[in-house]
């Protein structure tokens, strides 16, 4: 393995203020700009594994990257530039080894405290929900929709950013007691055009984005702007169109192979995780690069 492939697991710099460690990214703040770092952590069940994906990084920094650049002349967004050399920093390039093609610098703003999601298809939480009440967040859905089925039209399904524990469904109504009914009208508008530009094009791919999640922020003269990571695998349910039937679930996109080998060894989905086989690692890896091939027409390596 050439030294890009070789898996970051995390990231060290002292130099500057880390503000984050989720399960996958390592933020930094500079001043009014966030480090965005995506690592080559993957997680399964909710839990992170020891085991780092080759080019995981490089392929949801590149494409966030692109739906940014593909989206922006309908939605204003968060991110400054992908290149370290455009960062103007003597720490970031010192790092540039590590950081090259897995960092975005953005701007630093006020999170919006709602997950943005919007389904197209019924699966996940909604499709839990749907069996119960025939609703999602609120929503009123026809009778008789099966697991995986695509929408009559695509809907607005928020939920609250849980600080610990999973993030809940809420109503739109829930939204506008929170944010005020104007902001939730916008996230909710934004939201579903991001949605509906992105489904298209990846369907044109034979990607069928199945729902994603987005994040808004709000600038200091009182802009919304997306933020965070945009139609990434993590941010998104991917489904290859080929192979498409519901009825039943879609095979993950890019997590299948490690969903089923660790169904295989029965591992209790309780922490910690095993390492995953060499083999596992490396076809994970190339579905993540292939999705990233497919969506943005050029090869990653
Ligand atoms: N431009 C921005 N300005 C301010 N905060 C931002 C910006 N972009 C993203 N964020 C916030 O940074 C945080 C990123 O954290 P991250 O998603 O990596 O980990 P997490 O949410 O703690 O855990 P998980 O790995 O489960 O997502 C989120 O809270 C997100 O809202
Ligand atoms: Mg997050």
């Amino acid at each position: 393995m050439n030294n890009k492939a070789t898996p970051l697991l995390t990231t060290n710099i002292p130099e500057l203020k880390l503000c984050n460690r989720g399960k996958v990214r390592d933020i930094y703040e500079i001043n009014d700009t966030l480090l965005i770092i995506t690592t080559d952590r993957i997680s399964a069940f909710d839990v992170v594994l020891p085991s780092g994906i080759p080019y995981k990084g490089q392929v949801l920094t590149g494409l966030s990257e692109f739906w940014f650049k593909y989206t922006s002349r309908i939605i204003e967004n968060h991110l400054i530039t992908t290149h370290i050399e455009h960062m103007d920093n003597p720490v970031v390039s010192q790092h540039k080894d590590i950081l090259a093609g897995r960092t975005m610098l953005v701007k630093k703003v006020k999170v919006v405290p709602v997950e943005c999601v919007v389904r197209g298809y019924l699966a996940g939480s909604g499709w839990k929900e749907y069996q119960k009440t025939q609703t999602i967040c609120g929503i009123k859905l026809p009778a008789g929709l099966r697991e995986s089925d695509q929408l009559p039209e695509p809907i607005f399904t928020p939920s609250t950013k849980a600080t610990i524990g999973h993030d809940e469904n809420i109503t739109f109504s829930q939204v506008t007691d929170m944010v005020g009914k104007e902001l939730a009208e916008e996230l909710k508008e934004k939201s579903m055009k991001l949605y509906l530009l992105a489904r298209d094009y990846a369907l044109d791919r034979d990607i069928i984005i199945c729902d994603t999640k987005f994040e808004w922020g709000i600038t200091e003269n009182n802009t919304t702007i997306l933020i965070d990571e945009a139609l990434t695998p993590d941010s998104s349910r991917f489904w290859p169109r080929d192979g498409y039937a519901s009825g039943k679930p879609q095979q993950s996109y890019d997590k299948q192979f490690i969903r089923d080998y660790l169904e295989s060894i029965h591992w209790n989905k309780k922490p910690p995780a095993p390492a995953l086989p060499p083999e596992i690692v490396q076809k994970t890896s190339e579905k993540y690069l292939s999705a990233y091939k497919a969506l943005t027409g050029k090869s990653l390596i």
